[in-house]
């Protein structure tokens, strides 16, 4: 069968694909302003940045009190260098409890439980139990694992959808083979790069970039599909006959 172009569409088909067009290209308008909003500023200064990103998918792992502590006022109680990068560590690789008990316990027993107790009647964060150093050591690590999983899955079947319904509308458009191929997989494979990078994020930083990357591609990708759509649907008319086959 020839392949149909969009001077081939009824008015109403013309209008059944154009109001579908709008209607997700200003969903994806009101996404990217929701995200800029939801995420700008985490880092203390407007706009989003990189920075913002990082604190959202792997959190803000530094500046917690216990850290600060024992780099600054209390540092002369850990005599052992070891000790403190064993604490650090804990607390960046986000302050377990059963390490708690198993690693830091012990450390906290030879160097500050002697202040950092209950008995000790001093008005001081109590680091004895777990629950006590938690309100000196309650680190940001950013999104749960369990709320990406949730957040992916309903990107995953709703972007999906819609760039299923935004390229059976552009597989209609006059165009060379490869660079319509190219703008038709971009979307998906953006949304792809996105959601693992996401993942990867949490894992190290640097991947937040990526997070960045991927989603400006899939804007573009969008962008470029829904504007040759429309441009297409009212404005191009079908080339004479005689040029098709020259
Ligand atoms: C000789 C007693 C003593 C020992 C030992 C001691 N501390 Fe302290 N610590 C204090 C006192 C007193 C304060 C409260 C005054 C202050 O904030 O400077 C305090 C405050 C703190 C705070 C709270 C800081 C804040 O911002 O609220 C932390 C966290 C802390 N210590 C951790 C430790 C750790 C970890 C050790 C062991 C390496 C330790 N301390 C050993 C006496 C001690």
């Amino acid at each position: 069968m020839q392949q149909r172009h969009f001077y081939d569409c009824p008015l109403s088909e013309k209008l059944l694909y154009t109001g579908f067009l709008l209607i997700v290209g200003t969903g994806y308008l009101m996404a990217l302003v929701y995200l800029y909003t939801s995420h700008q500023g985490h880092d203390g200064k407007p706009g989003l940045s990189i920075v913002d990103i990082v604190d959202a998918y792997y959190g803000n792992r530094s500046g917690t009190k216990l850290e600060a502590a024992i780099r600054g006022p209390m540092a002369g109680y850990l005599r052992d260098q070891e000790d403190r990068n064993e604490i650090v560590a804990w607390l960046k690789a986000g302050g377990s409890e059963k390490e708690y008990t198993t690693k830091i316990h012990p450390i906290l027993e030879k160097s500050c439980l002697q202040c950092h107790s209950p008995d000790s009647g001093l008005k001081i964060p109590d680091l004895s139990s777990y629950s006590g150093i938690s309100t000196v050591a309650n680190i940001d690590t950013g999104v749960s694992l369990h709320t990406l999983m949730k957040l992916s899955h309903i990107h995953l079947f709703g972007i999906g959808l819609v760039a299923l319904g935004i390229g059976l509308i552009f597989r209609l458009a006059l165009m060379a083979d490869i660079p319509k191929a190219f703008l038709m997989i971009m979307p998906f494979a953006a949304i792809f790069a996105d959601i693992l990078a996401w993942f990867l994020t949490k894992w190290d930083p640097v991947y937040a970039y990526t997070v960045v990357t991927a989603g400006a591609l899939l804007g573009l990708g969008w962008a470029g599909q829904i504007l040759i759509s429309l441009y297409q649907l009212w404005f191009l008319q079908e080339p004479e006959k005689a040029d098709l086959s020259g």
